[in-house]
């Protein structure tokens, strides 16, 4: 088990280069699954999500080369091994039942996929995933196996074209529409789909490899399904996550970093917000300078939404900015209902922050008749103490790095898996940056990553079919 030491006090200066995004690669890699010719990745993110995902997709017969130097992935899936995605991947993050779509617009085989875990930020339920596929033909079933539960899904008599219209616009649910309607027989239209720069990336692979896709301005995908197959060459886009991150570290610890190929179009809300907060930023041709050009303003009111809205996944260590400026701000969770549960650690290290179960917001979200903490009000000017950080998730992870970067004395972090899920070589781009960070191993790291979530129950165990 690695744990990192930090000591804050310090400027963060100089370059760093933006990984390809988590969640892009992920998505292409269980997309190439969907054809039986070679795929090439280039600018792939040297991180725990992505060999977990190339580990299942060798699990069902794919070969795979990884080149982790240069960030190349050469990926061939000839035939399907097994469709059966055993119980060790449950949990560790949600890629499974992302093998739903892709591998039911591949066989007509039964699918086995175990229930899904990723970061406690909420129920994180997988209803749209399943109607959806339900809505293209296949059959998916819940059932209990052993001690955990599983999803049965298939679609004996092939994926056939159909009108999707999701509830809400989820990421996942969206791809998974997305993968079954690429060899569904006839068209199949997705509306109120999510439409995230990575589900940009994964329409443009799914373009070169054949699929006949298209993306309207008002969340409408049309798809015609196809069987034809190309190979691929694919430059999987940057992280937009980690950019913003670094972005963020720069500011807070009153440094200037610039990050190479950081794509200004992916980042259109968080700039704004970064503005009007203070901070400072110069977009480059290739690349985005941020810097600290002064005490930043507060009286900042962010909403998360989703795209093109101020991620959620940006919302945590914008919080420790927040906790750095001068005057009250506002934070409204509109996307996960539960995605606050950090915040009881920033406030032990002294920042001044405070939960509440209304929408704080200009809009009434799905969470707000509930009882979920999900808005915040942050007075900025209190200083940080270092202390003993556990990390309950990815992005909450990143942000206690940055809190204990601008805190006195030192800080130890626990949950480093939680990091190297989704940071390529975190620790030696901050030392490079001029952090005083150390990671030091204090057990043998043995144990692959526990599911942090319990596993969700389907809605019914009664069989799904159209
Ligand atoms: N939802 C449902 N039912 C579903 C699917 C989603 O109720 O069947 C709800 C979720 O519970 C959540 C909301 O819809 O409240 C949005 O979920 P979505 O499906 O959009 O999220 P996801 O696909 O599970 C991806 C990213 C997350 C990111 C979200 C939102 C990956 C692997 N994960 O999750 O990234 O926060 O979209 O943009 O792509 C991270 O990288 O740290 C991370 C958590």
């Amino acid at each position: 088990m690695d744990i990192l030491q930090v000591h804050g006090n310090g400027k963060l200066k100089g370059e760093v280069k933006a990984a390809g995004a988590k969640n892009a690669m992920t998505k292409l890699l269980v997309a190439s699954l969907l054809s039986d010719k070679k795929c090439i990745f280039y600018n792939v993110p040297d991180i725990g999500d992505v060999q977990i995902t190339v580990n299942l997709c060798k699990e069902i017969g794919a070969e795979v080369e990884w080149d982790r130097e240069k960030g190349i992935i050469e990926i061939i899936t000839k035939e399907l091994k097994s469709t059966y995605i055993p119980q060790r991947f449950s949990g560790a993050n949600r890629i499974p039942i992302l093998m739903a779509g892709a591998l039911l617009g591949r066989t007509d085989n039964d699918i086995i996929i175990p229930t899904v875990g990723g970061d406690a930020i909420g129920k994180r339920s997988v209803d749209f995933h399943v109607s959806a596929l339900t809505q293209l033909g296949a059959t998916v079933e819940f059932r209990e196996m052993k001690k955990e539960g599983a999803y049965l899904a298939h679609a004996h008599n092939g994926l056939i074209g159909n009108h999707i219209q999701l509830p809400f616009p989820s990421v996942g649910a969206t791809e998974n529409a997305i993968l079954a309607g690429v060899r569904a027989k006839g068209n199949t239209v997705i509306t109120n789909a999510a439409i995230e720069p990575e589900i940009v990336d994964l329409i443009l692979f799914l373009q070169k490899l054949g699929a006949i896709i298209s993306l309207d301005v008002d969340r409408t995908i049309h798809i015609e399904g196809t069987t034809t197959s190309y190979e691929v060459e694919h430059t999987v886009m940057s992280d937009r996550i980690e950019a913003a991150s670094f972005g963020m570290a720069a500011i807070a610890t009153k440094g200037n970093i610039f990050v190479k190929g950081a794509q200004h179009l992916h980042m259109i809300a968080f700039l704004n917000k970064l503005r009007e907060l203070g901070g400072g930023f110069a977009v480059k041709s290739d690349g985005i300078e941020f810097f600290h050009q002064g005490p930043l303003k507060g009286g900042v009111h962010l909403e998360t939404d989703v795209h093109p809205g101020f991620m959620t996944d940006w919302q945590q260590p914008f919080a420790v900015l927040l906790t750095q400026a001068k005057g009250t701000s506002v934070i409204h969770e509109t996307v996960y209902e539960n995605r606050f549960g950090y915040t009881k650690t920033l406030k032990q290290m002294g920042a001044d922050i405070d939960l509440f179960t209304q929408c704080l917001g200009s809009k009434c979200c799905r969470y707000g008749l509930r009882s979920y903490e999900h808005s915040i009000i942050v007075k900025g000017g209190a200083p940080l103490q270092g202390c003993d950080i556990t990390i309950p998730d990815l992005r909450a992870g990143f942000a206690y790095v940055m809190a204990a970067l601008i805190a006195t004395g030192e800080s130890t972090i626990n949950g480093m898996a939680f990091l190297d899920r989704g940071y390529e070589r975190l620790v030696p781009k901050l030392q490079k940056l001029g952090a005083n960070i150390k990671r030091v191993q204090t057990k043998p790291d043995t144990a692959p990553i526990k599911p942090i979530t319990p596993p969700q129950k389907a809605p019914t165990k009664k069989k799904l079919s159209v």
